[in-house]
């Protein structure tokens, strides 16, 4: 009897089921009641003490081998099974992500990242002032005295003073003209700065909003004149509209605080509330300037007879209307998610000139 061949046989055997019901197969063949290993061990008996020694041992030795091997294959084959089962019946319990974890940048910060870049291209810096002002700075300073008509139609917000105090109550600014004297009073002259923010005013109706954005512009230096103003308002509405035509009107107008003053219109169409820049029979006011009155410089403690330039404040909402083509001032303000994520920008996509302001 060769037990050799017999192992071989009974572990391949184990080897090859694939499933309980061949493996119990080879389990009855092998060491079942009429299995061929329980049939060798019952004609023991018939052997000489000897032999039964020897073959007996060498029998239990592949009995405790084959089952050894029969019980592992019965483990494998019941993980396998689980496995299937637990792949078959798996549930997906985790919350799906949001289809745009990222938020965008609102239009009108778009745009003064634009402006920034374009400005800082031409030499001005960013200067920054608060936006409860002191009635000194946001008028007196500015040429607007307290009697002065242009008070009046700046609808301003007042602060509260307490009970009993009789100094002139501070105000939310009205515009950012007060940070010109805030910046030439830190800094002198030569002077070049742009300061975009917050502004408010009582009004509220399809185009006016109580708060809204302007950004100043302030030159100061020996020989600024107004050419060096015009050209530096139609070098920045080329850069900023991205079109070949822009068209701007300059038009004679006032302000307390510049003498000569114009205002500039810039011509664009509106068709069906979409509008477009530089084409059609429309025209906007963006912004008011002028040559720094020399009261205004003089509040700020720089000399008039040795310092001139020029100032500007454009409408950044009434800009970023332009550009973007969005109709409705008041929806800057309103927080609608599906409106930011269509007018929105990525937040990776920092204007600079090179690479486009828009991107
Ligand atoms: N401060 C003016 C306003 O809010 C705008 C303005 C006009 C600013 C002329 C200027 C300027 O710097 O020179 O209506």
């Amino acid at each position: 009897m060769d037990l050799t061949e017999l192992r071989g046989k009974y572990i391949e055997a184990v080897a090859k089921a694939a499933d309980e019901s061949s493996l119990e197969e080879v389990r009855l063949a092998a060491l079942g009641k009429k299995g061929e290993i329980s049939l060798l061990m019952a004609t023991l008996g018939k052997m000489s003490p000897e032999e039964r020694k020897s073959q007996g041992a060498a029998l239990n030795v592949l009995k405790t081998e084959i089952d050894a091997a029969l019980r592992a294959k019965k483990q494998g084959l019941a993980d396998a099974a689980l496995n299937e089962r637990l792949k078959s019946e798996w549930l997906d319990v985790t919350l799906t992500s949001r289809p745009r974890p990222m938020g965008t940048i609102h239009p009108v910060s778009q745009v003064m990242d634009e402006l920034t870049a374009i400005f800082a291209d031409m030499g001005f810096s960013v200067a920054e002032g608060p936006q409860v002002e002191s009635d000194w700075y946001n008028f007196d300073a500015l040429n607007i005295p307290p009697e002065h008509p242009a008070r009046q139609e700046h609808d301003t917000f007042f602060m509260h003073r307490a009970e009993g105090d009789d100094r002139p109550p501070h105000v939310l600014r009205t515009h950012t003209s007060p940070v010109q004297i805030r910046a030439m009073t830190e800094k002198g002259a030569p002077i070049r700065v742009i300061a975009p923010g917050r502004v408010y005013r009582m009004d509220m109706d399809q185009t006016h909003t109580p708060m809204f954005h302007q950004v100043e512009g302030l030159c100061i230096d020996r020989d600024i004149s107004m050419a060096n103003l015009k050209w530096v308002l139609e070098e920045f509405c080329r850069a900023f509209f991205e079109v070949d035509k822009v068209e701007l009107r300059f038009r004679a107008s006032h302000f307390p605080f510049t003498e000569p003053s114009a205002e500039v219109d810039i011509r664009y169409s509106n068709v069906g509330g979409q509008l477009r820049i530089g084409e059609g029979d429309k025209w906007m006011e963006i912004l008011g300037s002028g040559m720094v009155h020399p009261k205004v410089l003089q509040a700020a403690g720089v000399d008039p007879n040795e310092w001139q330039g020029f100032a500007f404040g454009v409408g950044i909402d009434r800009i970023t209307m332009l550009k973007y083509g969005i109709p409705d001032l008041r929806s800057f303000f309103e927080g609608d998610l599906r409106w930011l994520r269509h007018y929105g920008f990525s937040a990776l996509n920092m204007p600079d000139l090179p690479g486009g302001l828009s991107r």
